[in-house]
């Protein structure tokens, strides 16, 4: 594919769209027959699930956005001149949006010129990608859909990295994944790359629980999303209408948990599983966690994970920071 530009831009699948299909029959079989059920928050990401994710970011109480903008402004071009990398890749990119301050810093402190985002959502990616060629004649747009757990080893390499992660979208983890994530972003670094990790501090719960319970309705919305895409893609007819957006504060897991709850006793029959699910009104699916973090436990989170934490950075009301890591030095 070649878009206006004169740098190329290609759009190629990490996962084949069978294996992701196999992949998700197993994931909703799971979590919809578990006793406590739950679904995994990748599957939100269709093409209106990520319009839904860009109109969170625009909303006044999704704080996260603008924070994590502000420290980009700052610190963008000390980053990019300090790694100099030659790619840059971009794990969960979505619209790209906050990456294109990387992208013009890249421009000029560093000669790299490609940018790799992965993305499950293939219609978010594509856009995205499509736009960034046009703004960025310069730019080499190489996008890939997959999934980051399984697919970021299967990244070539093409000199110097920086991996970016941003949004707080590892927070989506709990600790346990988020430690194999970690563990695969430092097997995917060699000496003299970077990692950027942005990250949602925890703070006062009435500031966070507005951002996941916005008055509008666009995070229930969301929220919902994910029993639209499980009726479409797995022929389901779950009455997405039966369900409530549910958001409350885990103090012990320092995390923002969403839920769906029925509001009545429900049957829902999947027609790629075989399956009829019952609900009891007042049961919840989990659907996400959005986990909050302070300075010392990303410190021994990236040492736990093999990498060493080099830089924070934090917007000035500190309610997000920037973390940079590199692989730690052997003794
Ligand atoms: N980085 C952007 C978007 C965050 S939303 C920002 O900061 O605003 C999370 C993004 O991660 C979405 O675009 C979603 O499609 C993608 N995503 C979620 N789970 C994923 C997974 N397992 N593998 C790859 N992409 C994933
Ligand atoms: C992508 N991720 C970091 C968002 C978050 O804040 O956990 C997704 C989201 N969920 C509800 N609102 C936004």
């Amino acid at each position: 594919m070649r878009a206006g530009g004169d740098a190329p831009v290609t759009v190629a699948h990490l996962t084949a769209p069978t294996d992701h299909r196999a992949q998700m029959i197993e994931d909703v079989r799971h979590g919809l027959t578990a006793y406590r059920k739950h679904l995994a928050s990748k599957y939100f990401y269709d093409a209106r699930g990520s319009e839904l994710f860009d109109e969170i970011t625009r909303l006044p109480e999704y704080y996260l956005t603008s924070a994590e903008t502000e420290i980009l402004a700052e610190r963008a071009d000390s980053i990019m001149a300090e790694v100099q990398p030659d790619e840059l890749i971009e794990l969960g990119s979505g619209s790209s949006d906050k990456t294109r301050m990387l992208i013009e810093s890249m421009q000029r402190n560093s000669s790299g010129r490609r940018y790799v985002p992965l993305d499950i959502s293939e219609e978010a990616l594509r856009s995205a990608a499509l736009r960034l060629c046009d703004d960025y004649t310069w730019l080499e747009v190489e996008g890939l859909v997959g999934d980051y757990v399984p697919d970021l080893g299967k990244i070539r390499r093409r000199g110097r990295r920086l991996i970016v992660f941003l949004g707080s979208t590892i927070g989506n983890y709990v600790p346990t994944l988020r430690h194999s994530l970690l563990r695969s972003v430092a097997a995917a670094l060699e000496p003299g790359d970077a990692f950027l990790l942005g990250l949602d501090l925890v703070k006062d719960e009435e500031t966070m629980i507005a951002a996941y319970d916005d008055s509008p309705g666009v995070s229930a919305e969301f929220n919902k999303n994910i029993l639209h895409v499980i009726n479409r893609e797995l022929g389901g007819d779950i009455p997405v209408d039966a369900f409530e957006h549910v958001t409350r504060f885990d103090r012990e897991l320092s995390c923002m948990s969403q839920s769906l709850r029925a509001s009545r006793d429900v049957v829902a029959n999947i027609r790629a599983l075989d399956l009829a699910v019952t609900f009891v009104a007042g049961e919840e699916i989990h659907t996400e966690v959005s986990c909050k973090f302070s300075r010392i436990q990303v410190e021994r989170e990236f040492d736990a994970a093999g990498m060493r934490l080099t830089h924070w950075y934090t917007d000035n009301g500190d309610r997000f920071a920037v973390a940079i890591g590199s692989l730690q030095t052997p003794p």
